[in-house]
């Protein structure tokens, strides 16, 4: 990916660490534009006249593994401020001549960290005894400093935990400044862009969304553009700026599946067709997708039917707009960066179901992405600069393939509406409870399994509805959210009263890893 060019930025090299985007993330929401850059990726050809400060990140590498480890030495003589971070600060020693060595004494988790100097990269960052918490995760250390640094702080098992060389600008921390249960490790962060590499803000929802704005006038001038509106985040997010950038030349394309939440199409309609006056093309296709699926029980089945429907629907309708030049998708950074590649694993590719990938090839369509800069909460800041509601920007993320993949085996029309029905009364309980904007999704499944009851006098026997509540940062590692047992008796009480066909609720407890998110 080529770096943006119009924008001063602090840049990131990205060696594999699982928190490299949290840096993008913690140094975007201080106001600076950061983007990221894989360490395979780095050469002298990169403009370098925007970048006002680098930070290397962690990994899960060791710093002698010379063939997997590409670091490019002249980075040195760019004379830019550099910070490294936990693997970044022992690259930073190793290069310039001091060593790194297996620790005697690994540290995972907190550790207590004493100042040792005094350094412009640590202002108000000790407490008043020179103490802080910092979190570390590292089982490599530094041993010998390079030339020309000294020591800012250490901890009681590793002498070297801080280190600068502050006249070449040049800084070292084996700690994580990004994660939150290092105490104001923001402090660092914000010291080292402001007060050491000098950048100013240049970074904000107002902001982006004026410069956004140009840049679509600019691509897509006077042609035609369409747009698959869900009705999620981001599909919503675009549809509004591309709006506000071309108006009535852009045409969204609202696919109701029948496996939508609860009233969702009606939203969509009431917000983009009547409030915002957007040309929007409202395809009822309930019937179709339950059709295709009737019968199916398999997973991977129904995400393929769902899928190749959506996209030849959207293309059927879709050509009916003449002269249409462009395909506008809600593509996010996380998306396109090639984080992890060093371990691996992959970063999502949760979209490509979302994405109506294989359309542009086929139509002939270009692409345009206008959010693929952005991390999903600058999306979501943007929505409300954009003037969309807070029930629409801040709502929980939904999967492509809808209701289908929360109703494992077989898809009736008596099953979905008893799941829309029964989603709903535990959305609606959480936003009673003020409980909806601290959980990152929740959702109910229907169970294909039906279970003996007692109601009144009489015998039941219905199916298990289950509720999942999950905190995450991205949905690619998730936790159970902790209710308490009212709270869950509330919400039981309401299923099983008003909805026929529920006679038990389970609440799943178990985390990803081992479970995904979804059921399916
Ligand atoms: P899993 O179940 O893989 O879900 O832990 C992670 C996140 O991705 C969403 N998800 C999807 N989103 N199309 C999408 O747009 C899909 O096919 C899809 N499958 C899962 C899921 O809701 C969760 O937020």
């Amino acid at each position: 990916m080529d770096l943006n060019n119009n924008l001063n930025k602090i840049l990131i090299i990205d060696f594999g660490s699982q928190f490299t985007q949290l840096i993008a993330r913690r140094i975007r929401e201080l106001g600076v534009y950061s983007e990221i850059i894989s360490h395979k990726k780095m050469n002298s050809k990169l403009n370098k006249s925007k970048i006002k400060g680098i930070i290397l990140s962690g990994g899960p590498l060791n710093v002698y593994q010379s063939k997997k480890v590409k670091f490019r030495r002249e980075l040195f003589e760019w004379s830019l401020p550099i910070l490294g971070i936990c693997f970044g600060h022992q690259v930073i020693s190793k290069e310039l001549g001091g060593k790194v060595k297996k620790a005697k004494h690994r540290e995972f988790g907190l550790a207590k960290l004493k100042r040792i100097n005094k350094s412009k990269l640590t202002q108000n960052f000790f407490n008043q005894n020179g103490l802080n918490k910092v979190w570390m995760s590292h089982a490599d250390e530094v041993t010998k400093l390079a030339k020309g640094f000294k020591v800012i702080a250490k901890t009681e098992t590793s002498k070297f935990s801080i280190i600068e060389n502050s006249n070449k600008k040049l800084y070292g921390i084996q700690f994580h400044p990004e994660v939150t249960h290092t105490e104001r490790g923001k402090i660092i962060l914000k010291n080292f862009i402001f007060k050491i590499c000098k950048t100013k803000k240049n970074w904000s929802s107002k902001n982006q969304k004026k410069i956004l704005v140009e840049d679509v006038k600019r691509i897509v001038s006077n042609s035609k553009v369409i747009c698959a509106l869900s009705g999620g985040v981001d599909s919503s997010v675009v549809a509004k700026l591309i709006h506000n950038a071309i108006g009535k030349k852009l045409t969204c394309i609202f696919v109701n599946t029948g496996l939508l939440r609860k009233n969702e199409e009606i939203q969509v309609v009431k917000t983009f067709r009547r409030k915002f006056k957007i040309n929007l093309i409202y395809v009822d296709a309930k019937n179709l997708f339950l059709r295709k699926l009737s019968k199916v029980s398999d997973p991977e089945k129904k995400r393929k039917i769902i899928g190749n429907l959506f996209i030849k629907i959207f293309e059927r309708y879709a050509k009916k707009i003449k002269n249409v030049k462009y395909l506008a998708q809600g593509t996010l950074y996380p998306d396109l960066i090639e984080s992890k590649s060093v371990t691996g694993s992959q970063t999502s590719k949760i979209k490509s179901h979302h994405n109506v990938g294989g359309l542009p090839k086929k139509m002939k369509l270009k692409l345009v992405e206008p959010l693929k800069l952005l991390f999903k909460d600058e999306v979501r800041k943007l929505g409300l600069e954009l003037k969309l509601s807070k029930e629409i920007v801040l709502r929980h993320p939904f999967p492509g393939p809808g209701l289908a993949i929360r109703m494992p085996g077989e898809i009736t029309k008596d099953k979905i509406k008893i799941l829309k029905n029964a989603d709903d009364i535990f959305i609606n309980s959480l936003k009673n409870f003020k409980l909806y904007d601290k959980i990152w999704q929740a959702y109910a499944a229907l169970l294909p399994v039906k279970t003996v009851g007692v109601m009144g006098d009489n015998r039941t026997y219905e199916y298990i509805c289950l509720l999942r509540a999950i905190t995450s940062e991205d949905g690619m590692t998730a936790d159970t959210f902790d209710f308490n047992k009212e709270f869950m008796q509330i919400v039981s009480n309401k299923i099983i009263n008003d909805i026929k066909g529920i006679n038990r609720v389970v609440y799943d407890i178990t985390s990803k890893p081992p479970s995904t998110i979804e059921l399916e």
